[in-house]
């Protein structure tokens, strides 16, 4: 299946609805402009009132007094900052026995096999087995402490959730593993952590960490527990190694058999450590305790509060963060390789899902698991009808793609057109809903193909565009939010807030943080100025990465103030925007960032290029780049090749220039550059960056706004060109 087919399911509507409703109108009403006029009367007597909003959004956030310009969210009686919402709820321990309350020991954990209903799990018997994994842990010689790590290696399913939940019974930290950050880095990573037991799905993640074992990459690794069933072959090349394999189920066989009173942690105990990568090096070990991310849910719970009021009715769709499947489907789609993909993007999508979950298990609602196999989800969306749905701006892409991409007649796209802009003009009055005539009509078959019932949509990880945005919100006419942050502040530290569904801003500080900016004298933005590096302070910010006490200093200073590298601008009504990354370092549409400067050093050494401007932009999933040939040498090399002309003719000759990328493509690969820092296209220019045009700073390096802003148009040309 190819990625396009992904959501065959967001189709237009037929336009026979229409046409009916039309068909049952008197024939009077038909005579002129009298159809339309209906359809304007109906359309205003079913308005309903706006969210309302839970502050002034004319003012959404507060100088924080006497702290040099940081601010806080307006939702706050004070400056002190909110680390939890329940009493009763400062652990993730907690928060899960609150569930089990008030649900009443309802439905907890949901999954199913292909083509059967959901089956679930109550609270109760998660609880139960979560105990079990967590015992037969201390059997195996684990303490109830937090230095104790577990790894887990899997996709998103009940289990994941039951073994955490064991974990933080007795006071353990859990360490995710993803296959798609490749074998080095796992491997990296079980020693860093000192991993000796690790869950994994499937038997291939088994043999994936006996490899590293067998070749003594790996130390100290004893036991795989695998989820999935599993050959004898396993437990053989296990043996010879020195590691145990056990099922989950001998796991928690062993567990009941030897029962042990859960030891609850406290909110300052570890809870997760999420390993991160960014441009370069090895991966970090994010700490994140309980109180983090206690109160980066509680703060959502708190924004929401009125709004959302999650209860044991409602039911959210885990898939993220999208699990090796999708990166097949992507990889298809951008001619990526799997392992390449989302390296960055993984972690914080995890600790996203991991708030999403903490709001859910803390109202006793239902968390359903997709099949494992992304090209199911629209299936599972449609059997678990979700009322919440975490996504991705890369979703929130393909979505919108395919909507406008259904829509291929002129009366169709004009029809879109017109209900989405009426259905804008109601979200800037601050409504939400899917009931009116629009949603009847036009945008019904969208909303039923997620399920029909979701009403509350969350976005993050990675920036998404104010016009698909605002686009999606008018058509599925839910309660639609955007955060912004990192793992490093457990995902969000600020959220747009409800009954403001402007685009094109991260919304108000969440109440568990503050934010201020930061001067960055050498890219011109000036705190003075509203402008500056986002810097994050609050419960929700964590204690520094494993064992790296450089890596932490970089991120964390002195005062507790965690560094994010965006560059942030505070609107007039206190929401904050996004405006650039500090160190010329970005993030692709798919959460990848990238390093210019290093992409434009390989590229360099091409030999009839002369200079090069590697350009990319957060909206975009590929990066492009301007490439000035070298007037000495082009046309040798392009003589080899069986081109000949002057400079400006070889400049001018698209073979010429398909040479050229070929050429750098190449040196690329050979220099290890991943296929998503590989440029994806070039436009020939032929006159040098130089001091004299304004291109170049005095010491010789590339002014890159400058260079972005002269060759706007070729950029815009090479975007709207090149299909990936
Ligand atoms: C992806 O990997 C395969 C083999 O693993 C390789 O042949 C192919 O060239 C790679 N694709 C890219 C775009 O690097
Ligand atoms: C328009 O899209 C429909 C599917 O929605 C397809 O069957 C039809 O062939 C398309 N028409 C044109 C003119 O592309
Ligand atoms: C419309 O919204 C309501 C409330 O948010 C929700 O209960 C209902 O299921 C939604 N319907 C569809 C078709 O999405
Ligand atoms: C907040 O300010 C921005 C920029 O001035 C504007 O685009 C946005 O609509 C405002 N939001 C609200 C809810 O007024």
């Amino acid at each position: 299946m190819q990625a396009h087919e992904l959501f065959r399911y967001f189709r237009m509507p037929e336009l026979a609805d229409f046409r009916q409703y039309v068909r049952s109108l008197p024939t009077n009403t038909l005579m002129g402009f009298g159809a339309f006029a209906a359809l304007t009367t109906f359309w205003y007597a079913t308005r309903p009132k706006a969210v309302k909003p839970p502050c002034d959004l004319s003012m959404q956030s507060v100088e924080v007094a006497g702290s040099g310009g940081a601010r806080r969210s307006t939702l706050l009686d004070s400056d002190e900052l909110l680390a939890y919402f329940y009493d009763d709820v400062k652990t993730l321990y907690e928060g899960f026995q609150r569930g089990r309350h008030v649900s009443n020991n309802g439905p907890c954990l949901g999954s199913r096999k292909p083509d059967q209903p959901y089956e679930w799990l109550s609270y109760n018997q998660v609880a139960e087995m979560a105990e079990c994994v967590g015992s037969a842990l201390i059997q195996k010689g684990f303490k109830t402490a937090p230095d104790q790590f577990i790894g887990i290696f899997a996709q998103n399913r009940p289990e994941w959730v039951i073994i955490e939940q064991g974990c933080f019974a007795y006071s353990m930290v859990v360490v995710p593993l993803y296959d798609t950050l490749g074998a080095e880095a796992i491997t990296y990573i079980v020693n860093k952590a000192e991993l000796s037991l690790v869950f994994v799905d499937k038997p291939e993640k088994a043999n994936m960490l006996l490899e590293g074992v067998e070749n003594k990459l790996t130390v100290g690794l004893k036991t795989i527990v695998v989820m999935d069933s599993y050959g004898s072959d396993l437990v053989e090349r296990g043996k010879k190694c020195g590691v145990e394999i056990l099922s989950m189920k001998a796991m928690e066989d062993l567990g009941r058999a030897n029962r042990r009173k859960p030891k609850p942690p406290a909110p300052e105990d570890l809870a997760v450590i999420c390993f991160t990568s960014g441009t370069t090096g090895n991966p970090k070990g994010a700490l994140i305790t309980h109180r983090n991310v206690v109160s980066d849910c509680s703060a959502f719970v708190k924004m929401t509060e009125n709004t959302v009021n999650p209860s044991p009715d409602d039911t959210l769709i885990s898939f993220l963060p999208l699990a090796h499947m999708f990166e097949r489907v992507v990889e298809k789609a951008l001619a990526l390789n799997a392992s390449d993909t989302h390296i960055s993007f993984l972690p914080l999508a995890h600790m996203y899902e991991q708030i999403m979950m903490c709001v859910m298990l803390c109202h006793g609602a239902k968390i359903g698991f997709f099949q494992g196999d992304i090209r199911l989800l629209m299936d599972d969306l449609k059997v678990l009808q979700p009322t919440i749905f975490p996504v991705v701006p890369r979703l929130l892409n393909r979505m919108f793609d395919r909507i406008f991409g259904q829509a291929n007649t002129t009366l169709k796209r004009w029809l879109l057109d017109f209900a989405s802009k009426r259905k804008e003009a109601e979200l800037r009055s601050g409504i939400i809903r899917n009931n009116s005539l629009w949603d009847k009509l036009i945008f019904h078959k969208i909303q039923s193909s997620l399920g029909g019932k979701v009403r509350l949509m969350i976005t993050g990880a990675a920036p998404v565009s104010a016009t698909v945005l605002t686009f999606l919100r008018a058509a599925l006419g839910c309660q639609f939010y955007e955060g912004y942050g990192q793992t490093e502040c457990t995902a969000g530290c600020s959220l747009t807030l409800p009954g403001d569904w402007t685009a094109g801003h991260v919304g108000a500080p969440m109440p568990c943080n503050f934010i201020k900016l930061v001067d960055v004298e050498e890219m011109n933005y000036m705190a003075a100025k509203g402008e500056g590096e986002v810097c994050v302070k609050g419960p929700n910010v964590f204690q520094g990465y494993l064992k790296d006490p450089a890596k932490t200093a970089e991120a964390l200073d002195k005062d507790g103030w965690l560094h994010t590298g965006d560059i942030g601008k505070w609107l007039p009504n206190g929401t904050l925007k996004i405006v650039d990354r500090k160190k010329h370092i970005f993030k692709l549409a798919q959460g990848e960032y990238i390093a210019p400067e290093k992409i434009e050093n390989v590229y360099q050494r091409s030999e009839p290029v002369a200079q090069v401007f590697v350009h990319g932009e957060s909206l975009q999933a590929f990066l492009i780049a301007i490439v000035v040939p070298d007037v000495e040498t082009l046309s040798h090399w392009a003589r080899k090749r069986g081109f000949e002309g002057s400079f400006e003719e070889l400049c001018r000759n698209k073979d010429v220039k398909k040479s050229i990328l070929e050429d750098m493509l190449k040196l690329g690969k050979e220099s290890g550059l991943k296929p998503f820092e590989q440029v994806k296209g070039i436009a020939l220019h032929t006159e040098l960056f130089s001091v004299s045009n304004g291109l170049l700073t005095p010491t010789m390096k590339a002014k890159r706004p400058e260079l972005r802003n002269y060759f706007r148009s070729q950029i815009d040309e090479l975007y709207s060109t090149i299909k990936v």
